[in-house]
């Protein structure tokens, strides 16, 4: 799949296969994330992975948003040493669309940060970033909820040329 296919066909997916994910695709999948070009080269991004069940089940159910994660085969949180949204932004988009690349579908969420930062034991002074979950899917199952509905701008409506 070449890098444009990887990133205009990348859709969020929240249904997953009860399928694992090789050690080595998330391995690949973690590397994108710590290849990922910081500002000022400061690399304020860590990864905490998780696979345990009862961990993932334990994650879904700290918010509404988030309760098909528990079906997720992994589960990437950001944590950052410092608070920087636009790299951890990019470094999240990083390792979607490698996974994507690897045929593991993804979706970020969101959950209440501190009470994520309890469960994983992230020491004080680190801040919880966003939580990505994978996991490989089922192609005939693929759909988004109704409520966020794949749409997109046209182009014509973000880009200016030039001037505003
Ligand atoms: C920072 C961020 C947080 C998100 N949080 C959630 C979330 O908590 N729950 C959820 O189901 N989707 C979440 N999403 C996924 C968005 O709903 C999704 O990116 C958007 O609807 C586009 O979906 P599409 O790829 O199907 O077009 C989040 C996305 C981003 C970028």
């Amino acid at each position: 799949m070449d890098a444009y296919r990887a990133v205009v066909d990348k859709r969020d997916q929240r249904i997953f296969l009860e399928r694992p994910i090789p050690d080595a695709t998330l391995e690949r999948i973690l590397q994108a994330g710590r290849m990922t070009g910081s500002s000022k080269n400061r690399e304020p991004n860590r990864f905490v992975v998780v696979r345990e069940r009862a961990k993932v089940a334990a994650i879904a159910a700290l918010g509404p948003q988030a309760r098909w994660v528990a079906a997720a085969a992994a589960v990437v949180v950001i944590v950052q040493t410092e608070r920087h949204d636009y790299d951890a932004g990019r470094c999240a988009q990083n390792m979607m669309v490698v996974a994507w690349g690897d045929g593991v579908g993804s979706c970020p969420a969101h959950v209440d940060e501190t009470q994520l930062g309890a469960l994983l034991r992230v020491p004080a002074g680190l801040h919880v970033n966003r939580l990505i979950a994978f996991g490989y899917i089922d192609p005939a199952r693929a759909m988004p909820p109704r409520s966020v509905a794949r749409r997109r701008l046209p182009l014509d409506e973000l880009a200016h040329y030039e001037q505003w």
